[in-house]
């Protein structure tokens, strides 16, 4: 039996201390144990932000650093370890694939000896390589095990698309599809404004130019390696992504967000972890959703998994 309030996060560096600042403030737990390699940033990492939950949240939160032992009630286990891309690196998360897999061995090899009923939000990169590693090699049920995939893409989407057209984010819908990287794609298809068509919104705005979408795209997926040149990294959007997996799930919301997970025949495309919009709620996914795509966007879905298949080609070797 899992204690509901209860979350560990595997990995103490950016991303997960991210995550960790992210529960605190939104009051989504009321222990979170934090676990990493290195136990002297670890402890040091949970010991300052312990002294914050003195005045947040309407309940006791208890946050600490811990061992995988810590996992066998957990209601959440969030998986952050491993290197990212560093500024001036290829610009290719497929690039980690060897390390992070190895990486993502070690980890869920020790996590399995402790829980099998723990929802586990994959958030390591390359997200995809990494979600289907750890829902393939090891015995764990699949709809338990979730990547955080293609949700970050379509936060982005949403601000770069809403700051284009100078509104509220909040009004865009749509989705990034595919690998959370270089070969995702929007898919403009399920993309609308405020139930205006999207199509419409140059017109509506009194706008003498028109969208230009191959720009926008681009631009939502150039931005992460633009931010990481920047700050040295990513970590604010996707503790964000994360939270909102948390809440979907603390609340059993059967809410629908693209999420990463083994692919059995979806758009013809088997035996690859990508992005497609999917039901959640507090047992984990219950459906996974192929929105009406026109050919050219199943032919990059296809193209997709492709990619990250011949990314995967590498663990082996
Ligand atoms: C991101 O997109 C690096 O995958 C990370 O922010």
């Amino acid at each position: 039996m899992f204690d509901e309030g209860k979350i560990v996060i595997v990995g103490a560096s950016n991303v997960g201390t991210a995550v960790l600042n992210k529960i605190v403030d939104f009051g989504l737990a009321s222990e979170v144990v934090l676990i990493d390699i290195n136990e002297k940033k670890c402890m040091g990492e949970s010991l300052d932000t312990s002294h914050a939950t003195a005045c947040v949240g309407s309940y006791n939160m208890y946050i600490h650093e811990g061992t995988y032992e810590d996992c066998k009630d957990a209601s959440m286990i969030i998986i952050t370890a491993g290197p990212s891309i560093k500024p001036g690196e290829t610009p290719d998360r497929l690039i980690l694939t060897k390390t992070n897999c190895k990486i993502m061995d070690s980890v869920m090899s020790q996590i399995v000896q402790y829980t099998k009923d723990a929802i586990i939000l994959v958030v390591t990169n390359p997200l995809d390589v990494a979600t289907y590693y750890v829902s393939d090699n090891f015995d764990y049920p699949r709809e338990k095990i979730i990547g955080t995939g293609t949700l970050l893409e379509t936060f982005r989407l949403r601000r770069i698309l809403a700051d284009y057209y100078h509104l509220d984010p909040k009004l865009v819908h749509g989705y990034v599809l595919g690998e959370h990287g270089n070969s995702g794609f929007v898919a403009w298809s399920t993309v609308d404004i405020a139930s205006l068509g999207l199509d419409n919104m140059d017109e509506f705005l009194n706008h003498n130019y028109k969208l230009n979408k191959s720009m926008i795209e681009q631009k939502i997926m150039q931005v992460v390696y633009d931010v990481i040149n920047l700050k040295g990294c990513t970590n604010t959007g996707i503790a964000m992504v994360v939270c909102r997996f948390i809440k979907a799930i603390k609340y059993n919301e059967y809410t629908i967000l693209p999420m990463s997970s083994i692919l059995t025949g979806e758009y013809g495309i088997h035996d690859v972890a990508l992005s497609l919009p999917c039901m959640l709620n507090n047992t984990g996914i219950i459906k996974r959703f192929t929105p009406k795509l026109t050919d050219e966007e199943i032919e990059k879905m296809i193209a997709s998994a492709k990619s990250v298949k011949s990314a995967m080609e590498a663990i082996e070797k």
